[in-house]
């Protein structure tokens, strides 16, 4: 195996490997989300108690939450597979139109990014998941004609992080929408357990606890930094993960006690530094340190608002109280002095 090597060295088709054989394959083996589960379970055993397919499904939350390994999951209990496609990766109405033509009776169409599909290519969506029908347009101009084919009775689980992208026509054709929660320690400890299990690594639970706490909750993280953690005890240690070598080797990784990698770091000093602590818009924040305003939004924001080290505000983000601390700076005058007024009145 050849494999291609991403930037940080590692042999990435190996590490594609790993990951598929890391995803739980049932709801019994999947941690967490327990509301959503519970619910999934209910509506996949009364569709099945019907011998009806399951209504469309729609999945939101942010990047690396477990939205596709659930939809395989989902699928898997319906006794069907899973086609995998992202709403960038369709472009033309030919596309979809094709994607929905291949289906078969009881197939389960998997869209990430949903909310990245092109508005010509929604529309077609819209006649696909009500009535199960493709209206197509063949020709142009006046010679132009509409056709219709009928497409076998299908799911589509639609995946996105941004909710509030998508239009209200495609939101509402979904019959069950769930919202997957970050994970907390004690869950990630016991997908980082289960994964050095499936791995094959000895893993004592305060290393366990070391990795959950600085995986952001998320388990992709958490198993990423597990694989990563791993090479540092097989090369550096004796190939057990302890509570020390998780630390040296987080520690070696840039990734700080809470979780905070060098993008964060970079996101607060910009803040604080270059704007005097916000507020500054997310555009021109992002251009100072030269990342994209999407990946800041979706990737590195989310994370540093749910520690409350920035603030969301209409003009703009603000480091926190709670961000100048965690950097080791102390936080203007200011500040202390509204947090005074406030807690005076
Ligand atoms: N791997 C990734 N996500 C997981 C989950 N929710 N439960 C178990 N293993 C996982």
């Amino acid at each position: 195996m050849t494999g291609l090597l991403n930037t940080t060295g590692f042999n990435r088709e190996e590490d594609e490997e790993i990951e598929l054989k890391l995803r739980p394959q049932s709801f019994d083996q999947y941690i967490g989300q327990d509301k959503v589960k519970e619910n999934m379970k209910v509506f996949v055993e009364a569709a099945l108690h019907r011998g009806e397919t399951l209504d469309h499904v729609l999945l939101f939350g942010q990047p690396g939450l477990g939205k596709t390994t659930l939809s395989g999951i989902i699928a898997g209990a319906m006794g069907a597979k899973l086609r995998v496609t992202a709403g960038p990766a369709i472009e033309r109405a030919g596309d979809m139109a094709a994607i929905l033509n291949d289906l078969n009776e009881g197939d389960f169409l998997f869209i990430d990014e949903i909310h990245r599909l092109p508005r010509a290519i929604e529309e077609i969506l819209y006649s696909a998941m009500e009535d199960f029908v493709l209206d197509i347009i063949i020709g142009k101009g006046p010679a132009a004609r509409s056709i219709r084919l009928d497409l076998p009775k299908f799911t589509l689980i639609g995946a996105t992080t941004r909710i509030g992208l998508l239009t209200a026509p495609l939101r509402d054709r979904f019959g069950v929408i769930h919202h997957l929660e970050p994970y907390n320690v004690a869950q990630l400890r016991d997908i980082i357990t289960r994964s050095a299990e499936v791995l094959d690594v000895e893993i004592v639970p305060d290393g366990a606890d070391e990795i959950a706490r600085r995986a952001r909750g998320t388990p992709r993280i958490a198993n990423r930094l597990l694989k990563r953690v791993r090479d540092f005890a097989q090369v550096r240690y004796d190939g057990i993960i302890t509570h020390e070598v998780a630390q040296d080797s987080l520690d070696r990784l840039d990734i700080d006690p809470m979780g905070l990698d060098a993008v964060d770091k970079k996101i607060l000093h910009a803040i604080i530094e270059k704007f005097s602590g916000g507020p500054v818009g997310l555009d021109t924040l992002a251009a100072s340190i030269d990342e994209e305003a999407g990946t800041l939004e979706d990737v590195a924001e989310p994370y540093l608002l749910q520690l409350g080290f920035i603030q969301r505000t209409p003009r703009g983000r603000m480091v926190t109280q709670l961000g100048y601390r965690h950097l080791g700076i102390v936080p203007p005058l200011s500040m202390h002095a509204d947090q005074l007024s406030i807690g005076e009145v």
